[in-house]
């Protein structure tokens, strides 16, 4: 019997995730039973909204449990099957989480064809994160051509596909990026017209400049300092598609907003539409979203970047790297193999 690994919830952080908040454990791979597959861990995805799921309080979905495999998508391998549905040597996205194998009745696994694009770009740029920037810029945001789109967190899985979404439908796209590193890439790879620095003490003065016609559509990853930036920027009938605030997940209080009212009378007068949204208020979109962005990705016209760390072990540490900016790209961890 092939021994398996897991990560589970050691304890619930408070403030920033560290190592022992994580527990590696060893067991012998179970074996499926009637109507179960085995599923072999191939590609794990690392994902800003895990930090929710280690604390226990009310949110859109239930936490981790202490002692719980921690939550995640998967590309996994079927690698023994008593399900008439799935064979061996399937390819499937699943939720397997963080550990090698899983068991699973084959609800919610989705078969990947892997002659369509590679395999990863199932949890990334034609999955999850893709589906997050298509539907919250398209329907939310909704940018016309001539138009100013800003983002930030830029250079990863959701920024990155945001402002190459808006440069299709004929926007001005402007990133922001923690470093010149990343804002280089983003403006000579991901074709963005500017890029950012958000540690820049002149970020707002910086802003100005980058966007001379005002900003139309501001799709909100960050929160925090880059969105008081944004803020006074912000053109009448401005759009804000609020997808993350990954700036605040940390946060072991609520911060006071010092100029709410400020804000809510140009909420007002400027007659902003404010929207969070959640990735899967949009399912019924997701066959429009594989038909257009598989096709741009087939044409070259979404680029994607991948950061992978090797193994299970990696996985807490590239979590805690990616609140911090430590990811260069789609966060992600080779489990095992593409082929067995
Ligand atoms: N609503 C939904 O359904 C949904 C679905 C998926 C993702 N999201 C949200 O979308 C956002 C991006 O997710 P992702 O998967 O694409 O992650 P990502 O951008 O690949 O990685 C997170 C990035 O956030 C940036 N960051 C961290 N702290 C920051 C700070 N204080 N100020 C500015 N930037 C900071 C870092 O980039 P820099 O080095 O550039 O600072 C880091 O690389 C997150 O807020 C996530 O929670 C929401």
């Amino acid at each position: 019997m092939s021994q398996a690994k897991r990560i589970v919830l050691a304890s619930r952080p408070h403030g920033e995730p560290k190592a022992s908040d994580f527990r590696l454990e060893e067991y012998a791979a179970p074996t499926p039973a009637a109507g179960e597959v085995l599923l072999r861990t191939i590609w794990l995805s690392l994902d800003p909204y895990m930090r929710g799921r280690m604390n226990d309080g009310p949110s859109y979905a239930q936490p981790v449990p202490i002692g719980g495999v921690m939550e995640g998508g998967t590309v996994s391998e079927v690698i023994a099957s008593n399900n008439p549905g799935f064979a061996k040597g399937d390819i499937v996205l699943s939720r397997a989480g963080w550990q090698t194998h899983a068991l699973s009745d084959g609800n919610g696994l989705a078969k990947i064809d892997p002659k369509i694009a590679p395999i990863s770009t199932a949890v990334g740029v034609l999955g999850m994160p893709g589906m997050t920037a298509y539907t919250g810029l398209l329907d939310i945001g909704k940018p016309q051509a001539g138009e100013t789109v800003v983002v930030a967190a830029a250079s990863g899985a959701v920024g990155s596909a945001v402002g190459q979404i808006a440069k299709i439908k004929g926007a001005r796209a402007v990133g922001i990026a923690g470093g010149k590193e990343k804002c280089d890439y983003v403006k000579n790879e991901f074709g963005f017209d500017e890029c950012l620095d958000h540690r820049d003490p002149n970020l707002a003065a910086k802003l100005k400049e980058a966007c001379p016609k005002g900003i139309d559509v501001y799709f909100e990853n960050v929160g925090g300092a880059v969105f008081e930036a944004v803020f006074p920027r912000l053109n009448f009938f401005a759009r804000i598609p609020v997808c993350g605030l990954i700036a605040h997940y940390n946060n072991t209080e609520a911060v006071a907003p010092k100029w709410a009212s400020v804000m809510m009378r140009d909420v007002l007068t400027k007659r902003l539409n404010i929207r969070g949204f959640i990735v899967s208020d949009f399912a019924a979109r997701h066959g429009d979203f594989l038909r257009d962005m598989s096709g741009w990705f087939r044409e070259g016209k979404i680029k994607h970047k991948e950061f992978v760390t090797e193994g299970l072990d990696s996985a807490p540490g590239a979590f805690m790297g990616l609140l911090k900016g430590a990811n260069f790209g789609k966060q992600l961890v080779r489990i095992g193999p593409d082929k067995a």
